[in-house]
Parts: structure tokens; C-alpha cells; sequence
């Protein structure tokens, strides 16, 4: 049956072409302004930014590195506003080359460096408004503002692995509380107006020796130590030896009360320990919330989360706590196009002490170990995971995966040497995203329509200019349409030859697996954030590491660019200064909807 109040319409742009130089591009008739910049101000007190004079006390001041994911709360809250709000971002991690004057390698930074680093991770949250020429600004020292450090924010660990044996450090011996956040990738906003923000990567920043540890096994499946970072060094936390449980209390979900800057965030452990990608939502038919989130990584799983009990949209303190209970289930994708969400519970499906498991804390601590006994289906590199609203269907970035071989393909994973993803559209059986089992088929196949051998699938309408390769970031705007973001990574110049972007990929009807290109990076960025004010009029976009995959020539060298002799140095162009992370604010030149 056709049900026409979910219909989704189309597109009306002008796409830009694809290609790579040092600015960004947004469509015709469109503005793509600079809204804030690594280093400007957050807190009241921050000093201007000084790139050959930087120190952490600033940078814990200021706007953190690698802007990634971007949400906004309306103010005053439940206002549904779209002129003034509170920005929240995350800063994934930092790419020090780029940062620091003179530095030839990461791990030859000083102890000031990698405090300045650990500073420039973490969160912001930063009040915006439109003035009265209509662009956003960051409103100066607003009463919200914050920053989330690893450096010096304490985050309170809470839901069933809280306390645990597993989770205590000499700093912290009841295994509550831990200082910052790790590589926070993508996230959600709550219907409560939570921030809910993931941590990705969390190995990169664990040194030490795995043989004879307590956690080798866990650890090793994480890709624990993987020791990119050199901050163990100097912060005995990030030595597995020297504190063997501390790589344990991260690679969570946090939730953040922006409109509460005193509030501790919360590390919520009843949604698992993985590589979380994004954790946006969407509410059950009978009122509780569902969770959806990618375990970035080769081979990994999709997950979803249910909470036991229901959201009440009249009182946010009521759901403060609603993310510590809950189920977590990981899915199974079948051949013919159906699928099961399969529940990780203690006790239940050989989550036992047969396989190593003694409690729930267990299971979420080793959700992967867990997720692989209940036979779920290892997956092209989950990354965002995005509800359509207005369709009740679920829209899933499969990245990429240069590591499938030919006996290793299935129908939602059908390449081998996957270097350009897929995206999967789910339908939650019932259109109830509490449901235990869905539908689901491939809505594109990325890659070059016309090199036959990539074995792409796109609309025939789709032009040379639209196509794209690794879809990453999701969002969908107010008319229920898709919009991706990629991030091909330092293989840029294999997989498509252009540069990042933000590409409007039509769902329904004739138009349905037609892409087009709407917005592009700077050499060497990958297209972070997309995020739509209330009236989608405004979509905020996320430039990360302007430069770091970069060359020079842009011939696909990928020769390291540096602080010194960036391959761009977007977007001040500034002599001496060096590229910015940075967040864009996009707007129709007559104030109209984003897209047509
Ligand atoms: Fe941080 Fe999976 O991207
Ligand atoms: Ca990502
Ligand atoms: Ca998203
Ligand atoms: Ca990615």
C-alpha cells in the first residue's frame, strides 16, 4: 500500500562538479560561511588563537580540533527555534603535524604538545545566533558554553558495568569516573535535548605490551595498543601495564546536558563497548527510545539500543537516567532480505561463564566477543546510522572495506576489495523501531558508474558530477530527504579522484538512488557533521583536518602536508597560519530550504 503522507520529494540544485583545490564549493546560489574555527573561543576567558604560541590552558579554552559530528539544541529550550542555539561538536582527534610549528613526528611532541592535544579533543558546546545581517556567530562567552576535555572533565560511568572490577584504575578505585573522552566520532540529540556523543578509536591512544595481561584477549580484538598517539609518554593512564583497566572505560557512549553545564556527562554503559560510530535515535511505537549505532571497523556490527522504559516529552529530568536500562541487540542480515536484532543478555544465547561471561558488565565491556556468539552478520566499516522521521525508515553508511575477499561476500556486503561502500535501507518490521526484526535491501553501491569493473549501482540520472565513494556521515532534513557526507580517507585520489562532500541522495519514487553533489571540501578534509536547524534553512557542515590527506599538486602522492607547508591553508589563507578544522554554515541566498 502507498501510504502518500510518507512520500519524500526530490531535489531542486544546481550540482557542482567534482574536483579538488584548496577552498570549499557549495552550490549556486548558496552562501557556505566560516561559523567557527579550531582555536577560536569557547569559554569567556579564552585567549585569541596564537598558532607559534599555543599552550593546553588555552586550547581548554578554546574550539578543539577535528570539528566531527555537529548538533543543535534550539534556545530557549523547546522553542523548536531556528535563529539561536547551542552548537555541540565534537573534536574526534588531532592531527599534530598540522598543529605544531617545526614537528616532523607525532611522538616527538612535548609534554606542552600533547597536553595541547588531549586539550583540543573532546566536545564543544558553543551558543550561536543569527544577527541581523542573517549570519550565524558564535554569541560571545554564552552562559552555556563549554568544553569536554580528556585533559581535566571529569565524566561519571553509570548503567550496568558501573563499578565494575573491569572499569577501576589506581585514580579511580570504585570504577565510577573517568577523566574525558576519546575520538568522539559521530552522535545524537535526544529528544530530551541530550548531546549524545561516541567514542570511536580508542585504541590509537593506548601504549604498551599485550602479552601477559589481564585483558589481552579484549583488548586485542579492539586493536589495543594501538599506540599512534605517543601520550603515554607523559600520562601514565595510557600505558596498559601501568594501568591495565583504563583502556576499558573508554569506547562508550556519553550523554551531555547541554542546557546543564554543571552536570557531569554520563558514560553509558548499557549501550556497549565498541568503536561507536553515531548513536542518533528514534522513538518505539509505544514510546521508548531506540538508539542506532555502527562498530566502525572492518567486519564489525550494527547495534541497536532500547531503553525498558518509555520518554516523557513533558519532563526532561524524568529521562535523565533513561539510558542505563535497556536492551542492546546487534543484527543479522539474512540473504532474502530480512534480519533480526539478536539481544545481548547475560545468561541468554550462550552469553554465559561457559564463554567467558560472569554479568551483564561483562557482555557490554566485550559487546564485539558477545555480538560474534549470537551469529551477527561482520559488516563493510558501520559507520552513521540515520532514522528518516517521516518514513520510519533506517539508513545505514556501509564505508568501505578494501579487506572482503571474493569468498567472503554476501548480499549487503557484495565486493570484494570494497574501496567505495554501500548504504542500506532498513524497514523496522511493523514501521516500529522496537521490533526484533526488519527488511532491508542496498539503496545505492557506491563507486564510478562508469568503470563497470567497480560494479556500482545508481539512479541512471545520476551524473558524472554526483556519484560518490565512501558515504560516512547522514542527516536528514525536514522533508524527510537523505543527505551523506564521505570520507574516502588518504586513498582519495583511488577511490573517486575528488574531494569530500555533502551529496543529496534522493530515496523514493523514479528519483530514488539519484545523487548529487552539493558541497565540497578542501583538499585533504573529510565532510563531516550535517546537521539541519528546525526549519532546514540552515545545514552545518564539519570540515575536518583541511590538508592532512592532501598533496600539494593533487596528484595523489599523498605527501605529508605540515604546519610549515600545508597543502592548503584553508580557511584563513593566512601567511603562518595553518589550516583549520572548521565549522560551515550553509543558507539559501534568499533564505529558502536547503536543497529546493
Ligand atoms: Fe570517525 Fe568511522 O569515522
Ligand atoms: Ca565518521
Ligand atoms: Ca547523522
Ligand atoms: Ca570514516
Amino acid at each position: 500500500a502507498c501510504d502518500r503522507a510518507a512520500a519524500v520529494p526530490g531535489f531542486n540544485f544546481k550540482e557542482i562538479a567534482r574536483g579538488v583545490d584548496e577552498r570549499h564549493h557549495v552550490a549556486e546560489g548558496y552562501d557556505a560561511d566560516i561559523l567557527i574555527r579550531w582555536g577560536d573561543p569557547v569559554l569567556a576567558d579564552a585567549p585569541a588563537f596564537d598558532p607559534q604560541h599555543q599552550t593546553a590552558d588555552a586550547q581548554r579554552k578554546q574550539f578543539g580540533y577535528n570539528n566531527d559530528y555537529v548538533g543543535f539544541v534550539p534556545l530557549p529550550y523547546g522553542s523548536g527555534a531556528s535563529d539561536r542555539g547551542l552548537l555541540c561538536v565534537n573534536h574526534e582527534y588531532t592531527n599534530a603535524l598540522l598543529m605544531f610549528p617545526g614537528l616532523a613526528d607525532v611522538k616527538a611532541a612535548s609534554a606542552e604538545q600533547v597536553d595541547i592535544a588531549i586539550a583540543a579533543h573532546g566536545c564543544s558546546i558553543v551558543e550561536i545566533a543569527r544577527g541581523t545581517d542573517g549570519k550565524w556567530a558564535p554569541v560571545a562567552a554564552g552562559v552555556y558554553n563549554r568544553r569536554i576535555t580528556p585533559l581535566d572533565t571529569e565524566i561519571r560511568i553509570s548503567g550496568p558495568a558501573a563499578g565494575h572490577a573491569r572499569l577501576k584504575t589506581s585514580a579511580d578505585p570504585e570504577g565510577i569516573r573517568v577523566l574525558g573522552t576519546l575520538n568522539n566520532c559521530a552522535g545524537g540529540i535526544t529528544p530530551w535535548g541530550s548531546y549524545l556523543t561516541s567514542e570511536e578509536n580508542v585504541n590509537l591512544y593506548f601504549a604498551g605490551k599485550l602479552e601477559g595481561h589481564p585483558e589481552a584477549g579484549n583488548y586485542k580484538r579492539m586493536g589495543i595498543p594501538g599506540d599512534k598517539m605517543g601520550w603515554a609518554r607523559f600520562h601514565k593512564r595510557f600505558d596498559i601495564n601501568e594501568e591495565p583497566n583504563e583502556a576499558n572505560r573508554f569506547g562508550w557512549v556519553v550523554e551531555i546536558d547541554p542546557l546543564d553545564p554543571a552536570a557531569a556527562p554520563r558514560k553509558r554503559s548499557a549501550l556497549g563497548r565498541f568503536k561507536h560510530e553515531g548513536c542518533e535515535n528514534a522513538t518505539t511505537k509505544d514510546g521508548r527510545l531506540a538508539i542506532y549505532m555502527g562498530d566502525d571497523q572492518r567486519f564489525e556490527y550494527l547495534y541497536k539500543f532500547v531503553t525498558s522504559a518509555k520518554v516523557d516529552p513533558q519532563n526532561r529530568a524524568a529521562n535523565r537516567d533513561l539510558l542505563d536500562e535497556g536492551t542492546l541487540y546487534v543484527a543479522r542480515f539474512e540473504e532474502d532480505g530480512s534480519g533480526t536484532w539478536r539481544p545481548l543478555v547475560y545468561g541468554a544465547n550462550g552469553l554465559n561463564a561457559g564463554n567467558g561471561f560472569s554479568s551483564q558488565a561483562d557482555v557490554l565491556i566485550e559487546a564485539r566477543r558477545a555480538a560474534d556468539i549470537l551469529g551477527a552478520t561482520p559488516l563493510d566499516r558501520p559507520e552513521d546510522v540515520q532514522p528518516n522521521p517521516r518514513t520510519g525508515k533506517v539508513y545505514v553508511s556501509l564505508t568501505n572495506n578494501s579487506k572482503r575477499t571474493a569468498d567472503e561476500i554476501d548480499t549487503v556486503n557484495p565486493r570484494a576489495d570494497n574501496l567505495w561502500g554501500q548504504i542500506v535501507e532498513i524497514t523496522p518490521k511493523g514501521g516500529d523501531h522496537g521490533a526484533e526484526s526488519f527488511s532491508w535491501t542496498l539503496l545505492v553501491t557506491c563507486g564510478d558508474p562508469a568503470k563497470p569493473e567497480e560494479k556500482a549501482k545508481w539512479n541512471a540520472a545520476t551524473s558524472t558530477d554526483g556519484w560518490f565513494a565512501c558515504p560516512d556521515n547522514l542527516a536528514v532534513d525536514g522533508k524527510g530527504r537523505l543527505w551523506v557526507a564521505t570520507d574516502q580517507g588518504v586513498e582519495w585520489s583511488q577511490t573517486s579522484g575528488a574531494a569530500d562532500g555533502i551529496f543529496a541522495l534522493e530515496t523514493d519514487g523514479a528519483g530514488r538512488g539519484t545523487s548529487r553533489r552539493f558541497f565540497r571540501v578542501p583538499v585533504g578534509a573529510e565532510m563531516c557533521g550535517p546537521c539541519f536547524t528546525p526549519d532546514s534553512k540552515t545545514l552545518f557542515v564539519a570540515v575536518q583536518h583541511p590538508g592532512a590527506d592532501g598533496t600539494k599538486d593533487f596528484q595523489g602522492f599523498n605527501r605529508a602536508s605540515t604546519f610549515d607547508d600545508p597543502a592548503t591553508r584553508w580557511p584563513d589563507f593566512t601567511p603562518g597560519m595553518p589550516p583549520r578544522p572548521s565549522v560551515v554554515a550553509i543558507r539559501e541566498k534568499n533564505g529558502g530550504p536547503i536543497g529546493g
